[in-house]
């Protein structure tokens, strides 16, 4: 287990209990765990259509912990969901004329091609757990119930089984005391702690998260990079994209996007505080 380092915000004493490995040593292998080839992505159609990604091939191994960075409007997000299974690459380009080779992604393995939606699901549920920038939590729900849901849906565990892997789980981020809580009663930082609690419900092989501080504070922002971090040294797989340059930095490797394609893949773009661009 790693030590714990105590950061200036002070938050540390939370991750006692964060880096449970789950065996992931093992998993350690070269075989890729997402996988994007020649993916392009085109939405709209005739003269409105976009092509918003132009044939990205990325890899990614067991874990690894990788941030996404690029300008706005780069295709962050639309890699990060189609490496999760939220959608899927076009087939043809705007001109209607297929891609060759056709687009493929890989997750664990699986060409996601050859799943109908229902089994595409059933994967993403199983070995993708999302953090969003906005937490799309069900605010009407206690904590508990927000992160018990996932676990429900996969339905591998009892209700009671479910219910204190949720209450161990918020526990781990310092939440102990607010597993009964609804969660529009909960701070923005507290809420996005639920999200990550709930990402990591089904134990899964990636953490998917897409700008995961972009609407938090200086303070629970480090939390979160301090969650991810500690996660991550604990053998979790994590994507992660982010305008936060520190917070990218702290990831092993950085793929960086521009105009619909990875540009460079294992360097900083620029240096200094501020924006990744
Ligand atoms: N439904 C859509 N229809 C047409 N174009 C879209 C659609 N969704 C996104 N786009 C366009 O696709 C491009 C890439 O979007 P994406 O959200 O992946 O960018 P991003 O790199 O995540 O940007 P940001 O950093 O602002 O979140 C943008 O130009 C965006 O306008
Ligand atoms: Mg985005």
């Amino acid at each position: 287990m790693a030590r714990i380092e105590r950061g200036s915000t002070g938050v540390s004493p939370l991750f006692s209990l964060i880096n449970e490995n789950h065996g992931r040593d093992a998993r350690a292998t070269s075989i890729s765990l997402l996988e994007a080839r020649n993916v392009h992505r085109v939405l709209g159609s005739g003269d409105a259509a976009n092509h918003i990604l132009k044939g990205v091939n990325l890899a990614i191994h067991p874990r690894e912990y990788v941030s996404i960075v690029g300008a706005s409007g780069s295709g962050k997000s639309t890699l990060l969901y189609l490496l999760g299974g939220l959608d899927r690459p076009s087939r043809n380009d705007p001109a209607g004329k297929p891609f060759d080779p056709p687009s493929r992604i890989l997750i664990d393995g699986q060409d996601t091609a050859r799943l109908n939606d229902t089994q595409l699901a059933l994967v993403r549920n199983e070995k993708a757990g999302f953090v969003f920038q906005f937490h799309y939590l069900l605010k009407e729900f206690t904590a508990q119930e927000n992160v018990a849901l996932p676990m429900l849906k996969l339905g591998r565990l009892s209700k009671s089984q479910i219910m204190d892997r949720a209450a161990m789980l918020l526990k781990r981020f310092g939440l102990g005391d607010k597993v009964k809580r609804k969660a529009n009663r909960l701070s923005g930082g507290e809420q996005q702690r639920v999200a990550i609690a709930r990402a990591l419900a089904n134990e899964p092989a990636v953490v998917l998260a897409d700008e995961p501080t972009g609407n938090l504070d200086k303070k629970n922002s480090e939390l979160v990079a301090e969650i991810f971090q500690q996660l991550s040294e604990g053998g979790q797989t994590i994507v992660m994209v982010t305008h936060d340059s520190a917070f990218a930095r702290r990831a092993k490797r950085i793929v960086t996007m521009e105009d619909g394609n990875v540009v460079r893949d294992g360097e900083l773009v620029g240096s200094g505080g501020g924006e990744v661009r």
